[in-house]
């Protein structure tokens, strides 16, 4: 699938304020400073279109994006960034889950996880969370571009191997790199055969 057309179409803290438009939705989600708002700048070819920063907790919002006239890309905060305040991460938190869990067009959830390292706890629990209420989701392990093939291909395995652990199949998985474009054609590609079946 190709992406002609990206806009931004709004900021919302709770599901009753999102873009009224009834349009299916793919939502990005993952650790703070994961690369979800870069991702959807390298998908969309629009390097301005989500804001980035090198210090996490960048995005404090779920920001719709317009694709194609046609459907939505959604960015949401970040969790797990240890260093906010309690307050903080109780609002981000909640903010996350009342999206998850009453956007009703929402199709699917990418989780992100740094393709450098093992799975970290709380992506672990996060993940869990989605399997005990059917949310479907896939994962995208991020930042390819950081390390060598060889050290990549063994950290997505070991990665791969503790998914498995908790699930019988492994659910869609993903390479990417924001940098490289890795991962896009792959991503899209599948994103558009979902939508072909909906
Ligand atoms: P929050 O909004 O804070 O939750 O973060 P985020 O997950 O949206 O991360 P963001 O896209 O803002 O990227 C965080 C940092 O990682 C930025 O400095 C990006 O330039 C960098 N980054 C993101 N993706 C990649 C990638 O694929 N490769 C490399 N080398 N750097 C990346
Ligand atoms: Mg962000």
């Amino acid at each position: 699938m190709r992406i002609t057309s990206a806009e931004f179409s709004g900021s919302s803290t709770r599901v009753g304020q999102k873009p009224q438009r009834r349009l299916p939705e793919f939502a990005f989600i993952g650790r703070s400073n994961v690369g979800k708002s870069s991702l959807i700048n390298m998908l969309t070819g629009n390097s301005k279109l989500a804001k980035t920063s090198q210090t996490p907790g960048k995005t404090q919002l779920v920001n719709h994006f317009l694709i194609n006239d046609n459907w939505y890309l959604v960015d949401l905060p970040g969790y797990g960034y240890a260093r906010l305040p309690d307050k903080d991460r109780a609002r981000l938190r909640h903010i996350i889950w009342d999206y998850i869990n009453h956007s009703d067009e929402m199709v699917m959830l990418m989780v992100l996880v740094d393709s450098r390292h093992p799975m970290q706890e709380v992506d672990l629990r996060f993940i869990s969370e989605l399997g005990e209420k059917g949310i479907p989701f896939g994962i995208i392990f991020t930042k390819a571009d950081k390390q060598g093939p060889e050290a990549l291909q063994r950290q997505v395995l070991e990665n791969k191997g503790r998914l498995l652990e908790d699930w019988e199949e492994l659910p869609p998985c993903f390479v990417s790199s924001s940098v490289s474009g890795e991962g896009k054609e792959e991503i899209l590609n599948y994103i558009g055969t979902i939508l072909n079946s909906i």
